[in-house]
């Protein structure tokens, strides 16, 4: 068994969990980023029409698929010149992510570059490789070894989003490197504050990015969080056509398909943009809700301006304010699970229901009576 990794960091949270709750009227779990509201019905339906699946679903996607989601990147993105050869399913982007330094043949003496705050299937992927990894966001920083990066915007767990100059910054180092530049996106439609509340959030893609050409860079995005698709496992890959048919060539002789019945919802998902629209003005109004309550508390809030989560700080070691929630019967992720850089902040998910969520926020608007 390989035996390199710690304990899943969320079995740590269990004290808290139980702690939490004996506050009155129970725990109020504000630590999984996990989405509570119905798929959209033009989503199930999708499933439902295409349940008839007895051969085997394609590695690479149907052609259907992959155009949907060249349409989407056009439509939502700001990406006009892809081909539908550029794209390719996973299943959930979580083991993309998890796999790929496996997939690219890293190993011992390579490196992986994570951001400094940064999801932790980053950090997965550059261990099951036995690569070296280094949190850094500075790309003049980045090491002469680097065979990966992964840039991550909208962050999770920080909200951060990187304008297109940041963006090219990194592409350019990257390419200088000879590394493949793999962002991580699922968050870019749901942007909060100036300017990102009106402007597309920039992709990987964006030929103000990356100019004319996708060589040497993947973006990656999932239907989990904006469509409610979490348990379809529905997510993509988008980059360089050669990188593109090899990484589908190796995923084909795994059997990492992913379902046609999810490819089929997928093509729904990506073609109906009224159900994200909504989806976001729920978690607009969540977070303004749980925004005012976790100021008033005495929370400084950084970054956040993206993405479904708050990124939170009372100026002290993040598993005293994780006890300190606890005892309000509110559970959150110590930053501390996010690397070493993070350990005074918290994070606060804004995947919980509007009761939950006003319910979170009246005990934190009491607490300090
Ligand atoms: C930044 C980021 N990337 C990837 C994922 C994985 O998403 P999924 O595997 O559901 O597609 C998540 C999920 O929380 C995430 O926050």
């Amino acid at each position: 068994m390989f035996t390199d990794l710690p304990e899943y960091p969320w079995q740590s949270l269990k004290p808290f969990r139980e702690k939490a709750s004996q506050y009155k009227d129970g725990a109020i779990d504000l630590s999984i980023g996990s989405p509570i509201d119905e798929t959209p019905q033009v989503v199930q339906e999708a499933l439902r029409s295409f349940s008839n699946a007895p051969g085997y679903p394609s590695t690479g996607g149907t052609t259907q698929f992959r155009e949907s989601v060249v349409k989407w990147f056009a439509s939502r993105r700001n990406v006009l010149a892809l081909d539908p050869d550029q794209v390719m399913p996973t299943i959930g982007s979580k083991e993309l992510i998890s796999w790929l330094p496996v997939l690219l043949g890293l190993g011992k003496g390579d490196v992986v570059v994570q951001p400094k705050v940064a999801y932790t299937a980053y950090a997965v992927g550059a261990a099951f490789a036995g690569a070296t990894l280094v949190s850094e966001d500075d790309p003049e920083k980045w090491p002469t070894t680097t065979r990966l990066v992964w840039i991550n915007s909208p962050g999770n767990p920080d909200g951060k989003v990187l304008a297109v100059d940041d963006f090219a910054k990194a592409v350019k180092r990257a390419r200088e490197l000879g590394a493949l530049l793999a962002s991580d996106e699922c968050y870019a439609e749901m942007g909060w504050s100036s300017p990102w509340d009106k402007e597309v959030i920039p992709s990987v893609l964006d030929p103000r990015v990356c100019g004319d050409s996708h060589d040497g860079i993947l973006s990656v995005y999932s239907l989990s969080k904006q469509s409610n698709m979490a348990g379809y496992r529905a997510a993509f890959a988008v980059g360089s056509k050669q990188l593109i048919r090899e990484l589908v060539n190796l995923r084909m002789h795994a059997g990492m398909m992913m379902p046609l019945p999810t490819q089929q919802a997928v093509i729904a998902a990506l073609g109906d943009s009224e159900h994200v629209q909504t989806e976001k003005e729920l978690y607009r109004s969540r977070r303004d809700v749980l925004l005012a309550a976790v100021k008033h508390y005495g929370f400084e809030v950084s970054d956040s301006e993206a993405g479904l989560y708050l990124w939170a700080t009372l100026g002290e070691d993040c598993w005293k304010t994780v006890k300190k929630m606890a005892q309000l019967g509110i559970v959150v992720v110590p930053g501390s699970f996010y690397g070493e850089f993070a350990t005074d902040h918290v994070r606060f998910s804004l995947t919980a229901t509007d009761s939950d969520i006003s319910r979170a926020a009246s005990r934190l608007e009491n607490a300090l009576g």
